[in-house]
């Protein structure tokens, strides 16, 4: 589809500049759709001719561009060539168009825009996405559930452009505030309690100790004696410890289903404290290790080695810190799994600690640090629910699905789905995620929930209904193969929109790839949404001659396949019925 028509004009352009093919291919952008007028649907920028050598630098741009313009053909396939301020724009043959893309679509649904030849410009390898990594007994925040969808939108972005994908989840299990938990649960914890909700449980449990180790010095001395038991590897100790990691770990694998989200690999802190000793020493056979006056281990990171930017990485006890067991971690990560790129995703707060890491990393002589990226994103404010102030993931998810049962029961169509709950938690949780990717992930924003769940404008509620009506659509009409499409019954305006639009769809995954951001995929989606809500408001199919019925549901099904993929990839699972 879209590569079909970049290859075509991109011929011309080698007839007349030189060069090949697919040096122009990349420099073709699909115009986005506009809804006040009709858009030509590809666009040269000249200047990236004279970037790429084949213009002058010295001759006047416009000139060029006209000139250049003149020699470019319509032929069957190009209807029209026609310039803008330092720009070509191209239109096509509207009739090829429709049968272009929709041939592939029916070719291969899933696969649609995945193929296109200008993502084989992106490096393809082994890619291991960290998210979520939630810390045992303490708040699931906010951040961590960011962390949670947008790990897991990377992870499919990455799978879906055809990585080998690597899913870790990295949670925090280790540190002196196990030293508290042992404590206070010998003291305060109840078995029966852990069993029927573990989560609330540890969390009640470590507040408590905490409050009590505040004015209590022996509550204190026991948690660092526990601790100190902990890192000896004393077995009861670790009996306890484990204890609270499994459950944690199931209970957390449970929730991360109801989200569709699945880790290969859950990990932690406490699986990389027995190498932090290994880094100290490589550090400090390195020459890298320097030791301050109280005695703390440090890494020099400045450029003129003159300590004006420095890490620590060890305390003056011996022991080590986050970052030690990060390094450590990036290590093993390297050894085990052999990743191309590694990307962490956390909340910006952390952009310092992942930059030292990674220069750590770099000091160390591990050049493939250049291809470690944190992914940081902004804070969400006032998300809280009817039981107050969010503590636990499940509560976030409880109050979305209440919120969306009630809306659904409000309305007359919802009284059909088969497993509303089910519907509702899926529908609730699609609007959290599109809430949440709408914006750059670096900006902070306040969380409302009448907003997050409208029915109508941008929101993962519209995205889900529109993908109902499709499917509701195409389960009254029948979806069946056809060997043969007229095309000339997709010529109106809102039929071309929504083909233009689709031809658009592998360049947004594409720059969606680059840097590491859903908002451009959802904003992608939801146009799509707003076109063919438009196109199947006015262009019926019961009651059409046959052929033009059959052309409008090829249309309908293959936005459909599109939508739905486009939405997985976010992480939203698409429903059939609402
Ligand atoms: N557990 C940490 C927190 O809640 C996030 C871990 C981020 N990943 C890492 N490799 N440090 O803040």
């Amino acid at each position: 589809m879209a590569s079909f028509f970049r290859r075509t004009i991109s011929s011309q352009l080698v007839r007349i500049c030189g060069g090949s093919e697919e040096v122009f291919i990349p420099l073709l952008s699909a115009v986005p759709v506009s809804k006040r007028q009709s858009t030509p649907e590809f666009r040269l920028a000249v200047s990236a001719l004279v970037q790429n050598g084949f213009l002058s630098p010295e001759e006047d741009l416009l000139d060029q561009t006209e000139r250049l313009a003149r020699q470019l053909k319509v032929n069957s396939v190009i209807e029209e060539v026609t310039t803008g301020r330092g720009v070509i724009n191209f239109r096509v043959n509207k009739l090829l168009l429709a049968q272009k893309v929709l041939s592939e679509l029916r070719e291969d649904p899933q696969t649609f825009g995945l193929k296109s030849e200008i993502l084989r410009t992106l490096p393809r390898g082994r890619t291991l996405v960290e998210y979520s990594s939630p810390n045992i007994a303490k708040k699931f925040h906010a951040g961590h559930l960011r962390s949670t969808i947008i790990g897991h939108f990377i992870a499919n972005l990455k799978q879906a452009l055809g990585n080998d994908v690597i899913r870790v989840n990295y949670l925090g299990d280790w540190g002196m505030q196990f030293g508290l938990l042992g404590v206070g649960f010998q003291r305060l914890g109840s078995t029966e309690k852990l069993k029927e909700n573990a989560l609330q449980h540890l969390f009640e449990v470590y507040v408590q100790v905490n409050r009590e180790a505040e004015h209590d010095e022996s509550v204190r001395s026991d948690a660092a004696d526990f601790y100190r038991r902990l890192e000896q590897h004393d077995e009861q100790a670790l009996l306890l410890w484990k204890q609270f990691r499994e459950i944690t770990v199931q209970e957390y694998k449970r929730i991360y289903q109801r989200l569709g989200v699945h880790f290969d690999h859950y990990s932690g802190e406490s699986f990389h404290q027995s190498k932090t000793q290994e880094v100290l020493n490589d550090l400090r056979k390195l020459g890298l290790l320097k030791t301050t006056e109280k005695g703390t281990g440090v890494v020099d990171l400045s450029e003129q080695g003159d300590m004006s930017s420095y890490s620590t990485v060890m305390r003056s006890d011996g022991t080590s810190l986050y970052i030690t067991r990060d390094v450590a971690a990036a290590l093993d990560r390297k050894q085990i799994f052999g990743f191309d790129e590694m990307i962490y995703v956390t909340d910006k707060s952390q952009s310092v600690h992942f930059q030292q890491l990674f220069q750590i990393l770099r000091v160390m002589g591990h050049h493939w640090a250049h291809r470690c990226v944190h992914v940081p994103f902004g804070l969400v404010k006032g998300m809280s629910t009817r039981r107050g102030d969010v503590v636990f993931l499940e509560d976030v998810i409880d109050e979305a699905q209440n919120r969306m049962m009630h809306n659904m029961n409000q309305s007359k169509t919802s009284k059909a789905v088969s497993d509303p709950e089910q519907t509702a938690d899926q529908i609730g949780i699609s609007a959290l995620i599109i809430q949440d990717f709408k914006g750059p992930l670096m900006a902070d924003y306040v969380f409302d929930w009448e907003r997050v769940l409208q029915a109508q404008g941008d929101t993962g509620v519209f995205l889900q209904y529109t993908h109902a009506r499709l499917c509701s659509l195409l389960r009254t009409h029948g979806d069946e193969t056809l060997t043969h499409l007229d095309a000339s019954h997709l010529q109106d305006q809102r039929s071309v929109s929504v083909l233009q639009h689709l031809l658009r769809y592998d360049e947004v995954l594409l720059q969606s790839a680059l840097e590491l951001q859903p908002r451009y995929l959802v904003s992608y989606l939801l146009m799509l949404c707003h076109l063919v809500s438009s196109a199947h408001r006015h262009l019926p199919v019961k009651g059409s001659a046959t052929d033009v019925a059959q052309a409008r549901l090829r249309l309908f099904s293959g936005t459909c396949s599109v939508l739905a993929s486009g939405m997985k990839i976010l992480g939203v699972c698409p429903v059939e019925k609402m």
